[in-house]
């Protein structure tokens, strides 16, 4: 099924498999608007109901993934506390991320601050260009982190450096985004997109109940479960797999040394 074209987001479909959504407001950095965030939450529920879509890129463009909330516009609608929680201030953006369940991967080249971090952050995977830069510098402007930094950036870098990153507000380049473990590669800022798409494709080329059973162990892990908690989660979705027609025939064709040919049942 098809969508009518969108103002913010442009959306793709270069491989079999995959969504490219790409944020669109260049001439304001990508600042994510509640528009923008609204689209992007149309275009992740509709990955999430079409069958073909095993795998969501989300990216930019050269110059900015996303430089943050639309600053402008969360000044404008929102006067005192009363108004944020009357507006639910960000819950939407919330929404919009959860439309699916389905990996996404953040291709990022260029700026990635507060709100574009924040986003990058609540992806699977965060695929770097060399040109990528991250940073939380909502103190600068006298709020916080509201998109889930305080709570991600801790998850992905630890304690000193997410406090420094949030207190500090400084930026990061790749090669440190990438070494405290914020991003899984770094690539050259031409190959940045295609790189995300190729590990989309190679994601919705596999079983897609057996790559939702795996984003969901991970996911209790990365939600702090207790250790012992979190291996018997573990233990009761790998169990899950062994009712699966893919899990047969994975097993089958390995053993049989042939290709595994996937029915996503
Ligand atoms: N919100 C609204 N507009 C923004 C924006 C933002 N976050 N970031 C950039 N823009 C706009 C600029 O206002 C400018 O618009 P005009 O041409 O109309 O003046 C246009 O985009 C280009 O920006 P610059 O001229 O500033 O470009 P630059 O290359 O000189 O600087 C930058 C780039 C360093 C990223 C700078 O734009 C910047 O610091 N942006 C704000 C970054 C920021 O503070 N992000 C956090 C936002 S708060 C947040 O995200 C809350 C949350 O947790 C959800």
């Amino acid at each position: 099924s098809s969508l009518s074209p969108m103002e913010h987001v442009t959306l793709t479909t270069p491989a079999a498999g995959v969504l490219v959504v790409e944020l669109n407001r260049p001439k304001a950095l990508n600042a994510l608007s509640d528009a923008l965030m609204k689209d992007l939450g149309v275009a992740l529920a509709h990955a999430q109901q079409d069958q073909a879509v095993g795998a969501v890129v989300i990216t930019g463009n050269d110059k900015a993934f996303a430089a943050g909330a639309d600053v402008k516009e969360l000044a404008r609608e929102h006067a005192n506390r009363e108004d944020c929680v009357k507006k639910a201030c960000l819950k939407t953006w919330y929404d919009a991320m959860g439309a699916t369940s389905k990996p996404k991967i953040a291709a990022v080249r260029g700026y990635a601050f507060g709100g574009g971090c924040e986003l990058a952050l609540a992806c699977d995977i965060v695929i770097a260009a060399e040109n990528a830069q991250f940073g939380l510098p909502e103190l600068s402007l006298g709020t916080i982190p509201g998109f889930g930094g305080t709570q991600r950036m801790i998850r992905a870098v630890g304690k000193s450096k997410a406090m420094d990153l949030i207190l500090t507000g400084r930026r990061m380049k790749a090669d440190e985004a990438e070494r405290s473990g914020l991003v899984s590669r770094v690539v050259p800022v031409e190959r940045c997109l295609p790189e995300a798409v190729e590990a989309a494709q190679a994601i919705a080329a596999l079983s897609s109940p057996s790559v939702a059973l795996a984003k969901r162990a991970v996911d209790a892990a990365d939600a702090f479960v207790a250790l012992d908690e979190g291996l018997e989660f573990e233990r009761q979705l790998f169990y899950d797999t062994f009712d699966l027609d893919d899990r047969r025939e994975g097993m089958a064709a390995f053993c049989e040394k042939r290709k595994a040919a996937f029915t996503d049942s």
